[in-house]
């Protein structure tokens, strides 16, 4: 979205109320003051002197602001995504650090806090007073396209991260925005889909982490999500906006909504909205002037949301001090040096090894003499995943490069070969004739989204392959435009359809590639829907492999456009041998060793859709390809969860999870490959064998032709559903191999105060025992399974991330609170324990747990509420 920028002229009215003069460089590390009773009085006494005109307008947004009011003297205040650098600020690239998942897979608080703290300076430095992260929504399938934004599948883990991050954030003036509240946890129907979730489900799994924000680390403000909770948008629900997040939580901070997640103004000024953004459309003066004169909306309601907007401003010193464009503090650079290192052990931290077979990894630079880097996501590099997330950076380091720089001039020789075609290549390689004979596909174009009456252009297109589709861009003709007035936004559907002949028969690869939000398609061979993404848009990038018979096929896409999203589309054919290109099969061979950079980009895992449980089309057939070339295959995948890796785990010796790495990535794959780095990261999420072991896989979708979403797993979300349903997976929850070994021992359990404030401490010995230094992830779980009310078998309540030289040993302590033992009792309304023995258990994942102690908590009161 194009953003506007404000000249921002220094409040004079609020330079004389606010008299304190703060110095810069503490507020860069000081966290937000609290407002004073004498800001307050002042901004009551603005808020009388407003219009309700000027009120209304002041609580929908401009863009990507908070509304300048210049009559005021108000300054507008500015906003940026996040979550992973400070984006949207009129293109110019910013540091781009390992995306939120990757965070939690380092386990490292301080490093959540480095990062919040380093896109703080960014935001700064440029002029922005609200970030719009962190994404908290909790991981429940690997298929929702937002998941690399977002802290994993656990609310303990994710609510460090987030307090990390936000507490960095905000201490150096920048407030943070949590997102996406509620019940956000896949990209499909994301405006239409109501997530139907029951109330412990939300206290235990999906609220933690928006809690901890708010509780913990004083979060400026929340961002509400397109979807519906429970029957309403979470724009009005004040079930969970006033209710809960205001009353319960205590919130002073600003709600407001999603980019166009507002549907109703009146619904939504009596639901706890504050701020409609980008603009008002419905917070609007047109529906809530008539609705205060009529009593609907009460004009003190709409009074509260200015006041918490500018207590907001007051609370982080906005309305005493210009941040403006970059130059408000010539001190903070755009581009930072320690941002850069936050950003480099982001990449480092956050990488996962998974398998290392006869320990192939660490590699000795002076034994390898060649090496193949092979794959969709070695060159270019691929930082972050796409949508509002996808952040420029200044400089961008690819595993090709990271490798080839790691090597240097006498180190390894690299070979490069991408080994697959892009998308656009495999549609541009596919023929097609039509029913004339003629080469292409005749493309007929309809007025609206459902293919129905006449078209309004009827063409020949060579191959399937289009940038975007508009009614203007497709009918060049005034007479036809001025007939379609008044469809906005513009709808338009397309049928393609041509003959395609498989020169041999065999296994055939057929792959598309969507725009998501706000289009669809579907795709016919030989009269049977193969794909289809018609009303319900799975993935971005969908493919299936089929067998053909040699010779002529029928083939028919149709795909529509109905929303804001320019809607591309690509379409292709490639039989399954012929994908991966011989020059990579030849070079793998006779390489030393292959590295295969596989995994999604912003076209395949994005905002706005979701994504595919198997990696993109030919990545499969590549690994495979590689693997029976070269014994030495390792695998690098770069995604925002788990893929589908039953076709080639047990062929390869290495696989490595490094997430979306930011702009270091390819230094930190090069630092790791190479033994420069000891891999550290843990998963943060559960990696299952198949698709459907997933707790959530049967009821991920609208139930029938509903869009209603049934959270029916319930708590037993992750490795809280694995475990529950007796179901191994693939690699389990905290995983993460080291170069190093480590030793656990030595767990004291001890309560430090009892009954109805029960608190325990939990102190253990972590010893490297290896031979490199490396950093271990221990995890404490808590299972209180004598309690009568169904509890996962185990659930994550305490972490720490330790460094340790060879043969240290260092004594880790833990504090648990009253939440580590409770569950939400939903008929008592409130945290409950059942007393009895906990057991606590410690180790390096949720299947590996050496240590095991109990806590002997029958004086707990039953009815402890906190
Ligand atoms: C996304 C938000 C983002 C906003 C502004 C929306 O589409 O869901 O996460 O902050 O756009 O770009």
């Amino acid at each position: 979205m194009l953003r506007l920028r404000h000249t921002l002229r220094v409040p004079t009215f609020l330079l004389a109320l606010l008299p304190i003069i703060i110095n810069l460089a503490a507020v860069a590390q000081a966290p937000a003051a609290a407002v004073t009773p004498a800001q307050q009085g002042k901004i009551d006494s603005l808020i009388k002197g407003m219009t309700l005109a000027q009120k209304i307008d002041y609580i929908g947004g401009t863009g990507f602001a908070v509304r300048a009011v210049p009559a005021l003297n108000l300054p507008a205040l500015e906003m940026s995504d996040g979550p992973y650098g400070t984006r949207s600020n009129a293109g110019f690239p910013s540091t781009t650090y390992a995306a939120g998942i990757g965070l939690a897979a380092s386990w490292d608080r301080d490093l959540a806090s480095r990062i919040g703290a380093g896109i703080g300076r960014d935001a700064r430095a440029r002029g922005v007073h609200f970030m719009l992260g962190p994404g908290v929504n909790i991981y429940r399938s690997p298929r929702n396209g937002r998941n690399f934004e977002y802290f994993g599948e656990d609310p303990f883990l994710a609510s460090a991260m987030a307090v990390g991050y936000i507490t960095g954030m905000q201490g150096t003036g920048v407030s943070a925005t949590i997102k996406h509240f509620l019940g956000n946890n896949s990209e499909f129907l994301r405006h239409d889909s109501d997530s139907v979730i029951d109330e412990r489900t939300l206290r235990e799994i999906y609220l933690p982490t928006f809690e901890a924000g708010v509780k913990k680390a004083h979060v400026g403000a929340v961002m509400d999500s397109y979807n519906l909770v429970n029957g309403a948008h979470a724009t009005q629900n004040s079930t969970y906006n006033t209710d809960l997040v205001r009353k319960e939580w205590h919130f002073d901070g600003i709600m407001m909504s999603d980019w166009n997640a507002t549907y109703d103004g009146v619904a939504a000024a009596n639901g706890g909205l504050d701020l409609e953004m980008p603009t008002g459309k419905f917070m609007a003066r047109a529906n809530l002037e008539p609705a205060v004169q009529s009593g609907k909306v009460s004009e003190a309601a709409i009074d509260e949301k200015i006041r918490r907007i500018l207590s907001t401003a007051a609370r982080f010193g906005w309305l005493d001090r210009p941040q403006p464009n970059g130059q408000a503090d010539p001190a903070i650079s755009y581009l930072d040096t320690r941002n850069n290192a936050a950003a480099l052990d982001s990449a480092r931290e956050s990488a996962v090894l998974l398998k290392n077979a006869n320990a192939l990894l660490p590699l000795n630079k002076s034994q390898i003499k060649t090496i193949l880097v092979v794959g969709p996501d070695a060159f270019p590099g691929v930082a972050v995943g796409g949508g509002s997330a996808g952040v420029v950076p200044f400089h961008l380091v690819s595993p090709l490069e990271g490798l080839i720089n790691s090597a240097g001039a006498s180190g390894p020789h690299i070979l490069y070969e991408r080994g697959l075609p892009t998308m656009v290549e495999l549609a541009r390689n596919t023929d097609f004739t039509t029913t004339g004979g003629k080469p292409g596909l005749t493309v007929q174009t309809f007025p609206n989204d459902t293919l129905s009456g006449p078209p309004i252009s009827t063409t020949t297109a060579p191959h399937v392959t289009s940038s975007g589709m508009t009614i203007e861009s497709i009918v060049d003709n005034p007479d036809v435009m001025a007939g379609l007035s008044g469809n906005t936004p513009r709808r338009a559907s397309r049928r393609w359809s041509g003959t395609y002949t498989a020169a041999a028969p065999g296994r055939y690869i057929l792959a598309v590639e969507g725009a998501g939000e706000g289009s669809g398609n579907r795709v016919l061979l030989d009269g049977k829907l193969v794909f289809d993404d018609w009303s319900l848009v799975r993935a971005f990038q969908p493919h299936i492999s089929v067998d053909l018979t040699a010779g002529a096929h029928t083939v028919v896409i149709e795909d529509k456009q109905g929303g804001n999203f320019s809607a591309h589309l690509r379409f292709g054919i490639v039989r399954e041998d012929k994908v991966v290109s011989d020059r990579a099969k030849q070079l793998a061979a006779t390489a030393d060793l292959v590295l295969v950079s596989a995994g999604f980009n912003h076209s395949s895992e994005s905002e706005g859709g979701d994504r595919t449980f198997a990696l993109p089309f030919g990545q499969d057939q590549l690994i495979e390809a590689m693997a029976a070339a070269n014994l030495k295959t390792v695998v690098a995948v770069t995604s925002g969860g788990n893929v589908d890796s039953t076709a080639w785990i047990d062929r390869v010796p290495v696989l490595l999870e490094t997430w979306y790495a930011g702009q270091s990535g390819g230094t930190a794959l090069a630092e790791i490959l190479f033994g420069d780095v000891n891999p550290s990261g843990h998963l943060p999420a559960t990696f299952e064998r198949r698709a459907e072991d997933n707790p959530a896989f049967a009821n991920y979708y609208p139930e029938g032709d509903s869009k209603r979403v049934l959270y029916k797993e319930g708590i037993f979300v992750g490795y809280r559903g694995y475990q529950h349903n007796k179901v191994n997976p693939l690699f389990p929850f905290g995983y993460g191999l080291s170069y190093t070994t480590f030793k656990f021992a030595n767990l004291t359990v001890t309560p430090t105060s009892a009954g109805t404030d029960p608190h325990v401490n939990a102190s253990f010995d972590l010893t490297n025992t290896g031979t490199r230094k490396g950093a271990e992830v221990a995890q404490l779980y808590v299972a209180g399974n004598h309690s009568k009310t169904p509890r996962p078998v185990r659930e994550l309540k305490g972490f720490e991330r330790v460094d340790l030289a060879p043969g240290e040993t260092k004594h880790v302590s833990i504090n648990l609170d009253p939440r580590a033992f409770a569950f939400y009792d939903t008929a008592a309304k409130k945290w409950t324990i059942d007393p009895g023995n906990f057991t606590l258990e410690v180790g390096d994942n949720v299947e590996s747990l050496p240590l095991k102690a109990t806590v002997d908590l029958t004086s707990a009161a039953a009815s402890t509420a906190f």
